[in-house]
């Protein structure tokens, strides 16, 4: 494995153009008329790794496809499993983006595209650095599979039933699962992530009388259901984001006093952080500071709300429905089933008379905190990410979710590096969001280094 520094010099327009292939393909999970360019998402993945010499394959699931490739088996060593996913969220609103979200634009040195870090950015990064070791020494001392998913925007059922089913236990036995879909800290210093969030994801659905009604002659006299919805809505937390549902905290262990300075410590620029999106001031649960709020905390949030006439001018009606789409994340230790049921109950005694309602839940996943200190291959990885960086990772936690990552974690019994190369700029899930060049040739040679340092 000596050239593989060469050759990933040597190729990075190649490594590009891949991506830009990739990203031009809208694999959007949510909507179910990309049936087709879901396929052929992961199409183009199955043929990626078999161009690159891995046995791969397409496994067809309930909705939509897994891709699983692997390199030769090699006995009595570590197996590295690579996660990643190939779905997006939904692009819009589209007259917000500078250039379309599925035609990748290079502008200040970022591709802009949706999915750009989030995830196919990020995941290339390990399909290259596979791809150069194994131009240039031909095979590794240790094999690597890749699991490549469609749903980890939509909660990553299908990926679930196959880990547990007896074929997908086989095939993703591992040591070592490898997963880079979280961000930096700042741009330049490289992360470990050791905790994410956890989420439970629901619809409610809320309807009054059996058609729009003018609002002069029935205002009054029968409950508005889009007044309803927002008056459930708004019981569900306090003025600090507490949220009011019984129960929500029972279970949410307390922040040491040892990872709270560890955060402390973190270089962290507040005034920076919120200057970026816009805000003079945050918002949160009191005597937590901002990282604390946003990675160890449990929160809720609407995602979406409707109801009404949302046209120009005004329209004077009573609605007939309304709707809003909310999650909650979740903090280890938190059990999401418990949620659901308590938000299910919690509806029920604070949802006024004279209107009906639904609740649809979406998913659900735990939140995870890891144990790195047990795995034997975080020096291996902090090594190649100091190499490649000049600095010494950090250690956090993050928010987001991946939630098939708790559940990798306990039925494969191996451990978890979460390494990520986003950055909070990179607008995942927004408008115009992008992924910086840099971060991607550098991952790919951080992923290649990391492989490299297992093999001495
Ligand atoms: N890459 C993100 C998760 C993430 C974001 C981790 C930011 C760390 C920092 C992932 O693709 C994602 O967005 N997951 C969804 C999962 C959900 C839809 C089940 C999320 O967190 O909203
Ligand atoms: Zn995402």
């Amino acid at each position: 494995m000596s050239n593989f520094e060469d050759y990933i010099s040597a190729n990075k327009s190649a490594f590009e153009s891949g991506l830009f292939d990739v990203l031009r393909i809208p694999s959007i999970s949510a909507d179910e008329s990309r049936l087709s360019d879901m396929s052929r998402c992961a199409r183009w993945f199955v043929d990626g790794f078999s161009r690159i010499g891995l046995k791969s394959e397409l496994i067809e699931t309930r909705r939509h496809p897994l891709v699983y490739a692997e390199t030769a088996e090699v006995p009595d060593k570590p197996i590295i499993l690579i996660y990643g996913h190939y779905d997006v969220q939904p692009p819009d609103p589209l007259n917000l983006w500078v250039s379309p979200p599925f035609e990748p634009n290079i502008r200040n040195g970022n591709v802009y595209a949706r999915g750009a870090t989030d995830d196919k950015g990020q995941f290339l990064t390990h399909f290259y650095a596979i791809e150069s070791i194994l131009k240039t020494s031909g095979s590794l001392p240790f094999q690597v599979k890749f699991i490549v998913e469609g749903e980890e925007e939509v909660g990553s059922e299908s990926l679930d039933e196959f880990l547990h089913s007896e074929l997908g236990k086989r095939k993703l036995a591992c040591d070592c699962i490898l997963v880079s879909d979280t961000g930096m800290f700042a741009a330049g210093q490289p992360t470990i992530t050791y905790g994410l969030r956890g989420i439970v994801a629901f619809e409610l659905l809320v309807t009054g009388p059996n058609r729009d009604l003018h609002s002069g002659t029935f205002g009054g006299s029968v409950f508005n259901p889009a007044i309803a919805l927002t008056k459930i809505l708004d019981a569900m937390i306090d003025k600090n984001g507490r949220v009011q549902i019984p129960h929500f905290y029972d279970d949410v262990l307390p922040l040491t006093e040892n990872e709270r300075n560890q955060f402390a410590s973190l270089p962290f620029d507040e005034s920076g952080f919120f200057d970026a999106i816009g805000l003079n001031d945050g918002f949160g649960e009191i005597n937590f500071s901002t990282n604390e709020r946003r990675w160890v905390r449990p929160t809720f949030d609407i995602n979406g709300i409707t109801s009404g006439y949302q046209g120009d001018g005004s329209k004077t009606i009573i609605p007939s429905k309304a709707s809003a789409k909310f999650t909650f994340r979740l903090v280890p230790n938190q059990n999401p089933d418990d949620v659901i049921s308590n938000v299910r109950k919690f509806i029920d005694s604070t949802a006024p008379k004279g209107v009906t309602w639904e609740l649809v839940v979406q998913h659900g996943a735990a939140g995870m905190r890891l144990d790195l200190d047990k795995s034997r291959f975080v020096k291996p990885m902090s090594n190649a990410l100091e190499k490649t960086f000049n600095r010494k990772p950090v250690f956090i936690r993050e928010g987001g979710s991946i939630p098939i990552v708790a559940n990798f974690h306990l039925v494969l019994n191996a451990d978890v590096l979460l390494v990520g190369w986003g950055q909070d700029d990179d607008a995942l899930h927004s408008p115009n969001e992008k992924f910086s060049l840099t971060s991607f040739h550098n991952g790919i040679l951080a992923s290649a280094r990391f492989l490299n340092e297992l093999s001495k």
